[in-house]
C-alpha cells in the first residue's frame, strides 16, 4: 500500500503550482501477492489551480507510479478517484480514512489560498513586466519580392501575450507564423511572430502587442524601405550632379586661365638682351609657368 501523502502538505511555500515529491518507496504487499519490481518511481504532485484569483480554487493531488498517474484527489469531488485499475485499491483505502479526507479537503485554504497570498506578497503573483517590441525585416531569398517581417516581443511577464500583425490598419492573417515562447531565464519571456509579405509602396505594417502589463496595446510600425531609399538615392544623385558641375566649372576656368597665361607668355616677345635681367618679366613668367 501507498504511504500516506504527507509530503505535499509539509512544504507550503516552495512548491505551489506544481509540487513534486519524488519518492522511491516500496509497495509492501501489492495486490495479487506479486513481488514489486526492483526499481520503480513513485511520485505525488500537488497542484493548485487558481481559476479567478482565490475566488475559485481547485486542488489536485496526483499519484504517479512510474510514468502513469494511477489515482488523484480532486477537491471539486472532495475525494480520491482511481485513474487506472492499479490506483483503485489506493483510492478506496484513502477515501475510507476520514481524518485524512478532512485534512485534504482543507488544503484549498491551508495550502493553496495561503500560499497565493504569500506569493502575492513577494510579487511572484501579480508580477508584471512590459514587453519591448521591435520589428526586423529580412529577405529569405534576395530574388523573391517577399519580405519576412519579424516582430519580437521580449522581456515580458506573465507569459500570456497577444501579438498580431496589421497591414494598413487591418489584421493580417495570411503568411503569419507564431514562434514558441522562450524563457529568458530571468522570469521574463520572449516571443516572435513572423509575417511573410510582399510590401508595396505606401503600405504600412504594424505589429500590435497586448499584454497584462500594458494599459493599451503597443503598436510598432514598419514601412517598406524601397520608397525611402529611392528618394535618398535621387538626392544623392542630384547633389553629386551639382557638385560635379561645380567642379567642372572651376576646373575649366582654371584651365582656360592657364591656357590664356601660357599663350600670353609664349607670345610675349622680349628683347633678347633683357632675358633674365628684367625683374618684372621674371616675376610675370614664374607666376605663369
Ligand atoms: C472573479 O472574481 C471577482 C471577485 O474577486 C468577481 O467579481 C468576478 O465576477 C469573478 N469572475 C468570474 C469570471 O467568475
Amino acid at each position: 500500500m501507498w504511504g500516506r501523502p504527507m509530503g505535499s502538505a509539509g512544504v507550503p511555500l516552495l512548491l505551489l503550482l506544481l509540487l513534486v515529491v519524488g519518492a522511491l518507496c516500496r509497495i509492501a504487499g501489492s495486490e495479487g501477492g506479486k513481488e514489486p519490481p526492483a526499481h520503480f518511481l513513485a511520485q505525488d504532485k500537488g497542484e493548485c489551480h487558481f481559476l479567478n484569483g482565490t475566488q475559485r480554487v481547485r486542488y489536485l493531488v496526483r499519484y504517479i507510479y512510474d510514468r502513469q498517474e494511477i489515482a488523484r484527489f480532486d477537491s471539486d469531488l472532495g475525494k480520491f478517484v482511481a485513474v487506472t485499475e492499479l490506483g483503485q485499491p489506493a483510492a478506496d483505502y484513502w477515501d475510507s480514512d476520514k481524518v485524512y479526507m478532512q485534512y485534504l479537503r482543507a488544503e484549498v485554504d491551508r495550502f493553496c489560498r495561503y500560499n497565493y497570498g504569500v506569493l502575492q506578497g513577494i510579487h511572484v503573483i501579480g508580477r508584471r513586466a512590459k514587453p519591448t517590441v521591435t520589428i526586423s525585416p529580412t529577405k529569405a531569398d534576395p530574388a523573391s519580392p517577399n519580405t519576412i517581417l519579424l516582430c519580437t516581443a521580449t522581456g515580458f511577464y506573465p507569459l500570456e501575450i497577444d501579438i498580431r500583425w496589421l497591414k494598413n490598419g487591418r489584421p493580417e492573417k495570411e503568411g503569419v507564423a507564431f514562434g514558441e515562447e522562450l524563457q529568458n531565464g530571468d522570469w521574463t519571456y520572449q516571443r516572435q511572430v513572423m509575417l511573410e509579405t510582399r510590401p508595396e509602396r505606401g503600405d504600412v505594417y504594424a505589429c500590435q502587442v497586448g499584454h497584462a502589463s500594458l494599459e493599451a496595446p503597443v503598436t510598432v510600425q514598419w514601412e517598406p524601405r524601397s520608397s525611402n531609399s529611392a528618394r535618398s538615392k535621387l538626392w544623392t544623385g542630384a547633389v553629386g550632379a551639382v557638385l560635379g558641375v561645380a567642379f567642372l566649372a572651376v576646373g575649366l576656368s582654371l584651365y582656360l586661365k592657364s591656357k590664356k597665361g601660357e599663350s600670353l607668355a609664349t607670345s610675349f616677345q622680349q628683347p633678347a638682351d633683357q632675358a633674365g635681367k628684367h625683374p618684372a618679366y621674371d616675376r610675370m613668367k614664374n607666376g605663369w609657368s
